[in-house]
C-alpha cells in the first residue's frame, strides 16, 4: 500500500475529505498495479489519475472562488506545479512504460507532496469554508 488513509490529515470539509479518500483509493490500486507490472491496467489508471487529479484541483479552486478565500493565488499555485509535474511523469509513462520510473514519483514527490500540501493548504481553505 502506497498511502494509508490515516497518512492524509482530515481537513474538516465533507467535499473536500471525500475527494482526498477517492483520490488516495486510487493512487494505492495504481501502486498496486505498478508493483505487478500490469502494463494495461496502469495505463488506464494513469489516464483516471490525470482526470481525478484535474477534478481535485478545480474543485478546491471554485470552492475557494466562491468564498473569496484570501490565500487563492498560493494555494492555485501550489495545484498548477503538480498538475505540470504530473503532466510530466504522465507524458513519460506514455513514451516509456516504465513502471519504475512512476513508482519513484509516487514515493517521492507525490505522497510527500499530498501530505504536506492537505497539511498546510486545504486543511486551512477548509476552516474558512466550514464544512
Ligand atoms: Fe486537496
Ligand atoms: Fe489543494
Amino acid at each position: 500500500m502506497l498511502i494509508k488513509p490515516n497518512d492524509i490529515q482530515k481537513v474538516g470539509n465533507l467535499l473536500m475529505d471525500t475527494v482526498h479518500e477517492e483520490e488516495i483509493r486510487l493512487l494505492n490500486e495504481l501502486y498496486e498495479a505498478l508493483t505487478k507490472k500490469e502494463i494495461n491496467r496502469i495505463d488506464t489508471l494513469m489516464d483516471e489519475l490525470l482526470v481525478d487529479l484535474e477534478d481535485h484541483f478545480t474543485t478546491e479552486e471554485e470552492l475557494m472562488r466562491e468564498f473569496e478565500f484570501f490565500a487563492y493565488p498560493m494555494h492555485k499555485a501550489e495545484h498548477d506545479q503538480m498538475r505540470q509535474r504530473f503532466k510530466e511523469i504522465y507524458n513519460a509513462w506514455k513514451k516509456n512504460k516504465n513502471p519504475d520510473e512512476v513508482i519513484r514519483f509516487l514515493k517521492d514527490e507525490m505522497v510527500p507532496w499530498l501530505k504536506s500540501h492537505v497539511a498546510r493548504w486545504d486543511s486551512t481553505t477548509a476552516q474558512q469554508l466550514g464544512d
